[in-house]
């Protein structure tokens, strides 16, 4: 294989060897390999120097990765494995938003331009009658147990309903300080599931995590129970583990728009329109379901969250009927106005996990000014809907393009050199003539100086 000029293969030991696709005899084998007994072990530098090593890294960019910003290399040793570095993100607050007739300036954490700009705006105009509405359910996570190897799995079912106390109490008593604070294992279902490779019974823990994301007391207490299962039906536990599907950890958001706040009845039918679209074809509602996500992961990773489990389970309620489906629905009241409903699970936790381990997570989350995970899914679920409202209205309107570009000239117009009011200036020109370049930007900024200047003298 010819890579970057040189040539690489395998030898026997799976190890790359790199050579110079020059004369072979005098090539001068440099062996790379991943294979790193121990490398876990390894303080940080020593890691990274292996590893730059092995990319050929230069002094620059080990420098760049050295640098562990906000994050205190030894808790970020902490969080994950082999860790040799650190990456920042963009930290941004969203205005405006009035949720539940409380005010909140919303932390997002995302690379791309345009979000905190569109939920800001859309937010902006959502404020009429105390705002946004957010209900979150009760903290209710789902803990699955799946039982194989039984000859007659629906009286097994039984057995287990039967046995429901019983399971309950066992399961509690990992975890006494979620009792203590309200929580607990709550209820037992379970279910004959037809799988491949025969008929299974899968049980399912329903617990109350309170404020936690609750992944680990469900595990605990999924395994804990494990054995208590097996005695009741005969048969064997394989898997032991949450569902990310938290169909019993709803938050339900919604909000009118009055029509004259976003330019007319045309608007809104247009908008009702661009949700029927998705409403109508799974390649739609995939782009549609990410336009919420945009939202709902930015402000899950400023509050370190597990924003797979939030994916996840977002993907999978959206696919709940057997069709994949938009999370939210845009309707025309009978006023003419738009209202919109977003349901979705959300999985969220203000203690436990990386939340409070992260200092920058634990700023996010006093910026917000939550009281509890509830809470916070509340503002979640709000945010998804803002940033879903405000990415149909300019998809159904100017198209999205026109706003980004204007994000791109501003960028642009600082890059040149642009400060304070000239930054506008430049990106008026630029977005007017429709010329959004860099080598434009300068030379405007150029320009532009000269003649303030001029007119300074005069
Ligand atoms: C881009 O990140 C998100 C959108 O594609 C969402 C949508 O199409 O609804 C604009």
């Amino acid at each position: 294989m010819l890579l970057g000029g040189s040539l690489l293969y395998f030898d026997a030991c799976r190890k790359i060897i790199l050579l110079s696709p020059r004369p072979l005899g005098e090539a001068i084998p440099m062996e790379r390999t991943s294979r790193i007994p121990e490398f876990y072990k390894k303080p940080i530098e020593e890691r990274r120097r292996i590893v730059a090593e092995f990319a050929g890294l230069t002094e620059e960019e080990v420098r760049l990765l050295s640098n562990f910003g906000n994050l205190d290399p030894a808790i970020a040793d902490r969080m994950i494995e082999n860790v040799i570095g650190a990456m920042s993100y963009p930290f941004a607050v969203a205005v405006n938003f009035l949720i539940n007739g409380k005010d909140y300036i919303v932390p997002m954490v995302i690379e791309e331009a345009s979000v905190v700009a569109a939920a800001s705006n859309a937010a902006r105009v959502m404020r009429r009658d105390g705002g946004i509405k957010s209900r979150a359910t009760g903290p209710l996570m789902i803990g699955q147990i799946q039982v194989i190897g039984l000859k007659a799995p629906y009286y097994a079912r039984a057995l287990v309903l039967d046995h429901k106390d019983e399971i309950i109490q066992a399961a509690n008593e990992v975890d006494p300080v979620l009792v203590k604070v309200g929580g607990g294992a709550r209820d037992v279902e379970a279910r004959v599931v037809e799988g491949p490779r025969g008929p299974m019974l899968v049980v399912h823990l329903i617990v109350d995590v309170r404020d936690a994301m609750g992944a680990n007391a469900v595990n605990t207490m999924a395994e804990k129970v494990a054995p208590i299962i097996e005695r009741i039906t005969g048969g064997k536990v394989l898997l032991r583990i949450i569902s990310n599907l938290a169909d019993k950890r709803l938050v339900r958001s919604w909000v009118k728009v009055y029509k004259e706040d976003i330019g007319g009845e045309e608007v809104v039918d247009a908008i009702v329109d661009a949700w029927a679209f998705a409403a109508a074809d799974p390649y739609r509602a995939a782009t549609h379901n990410k336009g919420i996500m945009n939202g709902v992961i930015a402000v899950a990773l400023a509050t370190a969250q597990d924003h797979r489990a939030i994916e996840a389970g977002a993907h999978a309620y959206a696919a709940r009927d057997g069709r994949y489906k938009p999370l939210s629905v845009w309707e025309k009241d009978a006023d003419g106005n738009l209202v919109g409903f977003l349901e979705m699970p959300m999985a969220v936790g203000t203690i436990g996990g990386a939340t409070r381990v992260h200092p920058v997570a634990k700023v996010a989350l006093k910026i917000l000014g939550v009281q509890s995970a509830t809470e916070l899914a509340e503002v979640m679920g709000a945010v998804g809907l803002a940033q879903n409202f405000a990415a149909l209205r300019a998809l159904a309107t100017e198209g999205i393009q026109r706003g980004h570009m204007r994000l791109h000239a501003r960028n642009l117009a600082i890059m040149a050199g642009a400060t304070g009011d000239l930054i506008d200036k430049v990106v008026e020109i630029m977005v007017s003539e429709g010329k959004i370049n860099f080598a434009y930007a300068k030379e405007l900024v150029e320009k532009l100086s000269r003649e303030g200047e001029a007119d300074r003298k005069s």
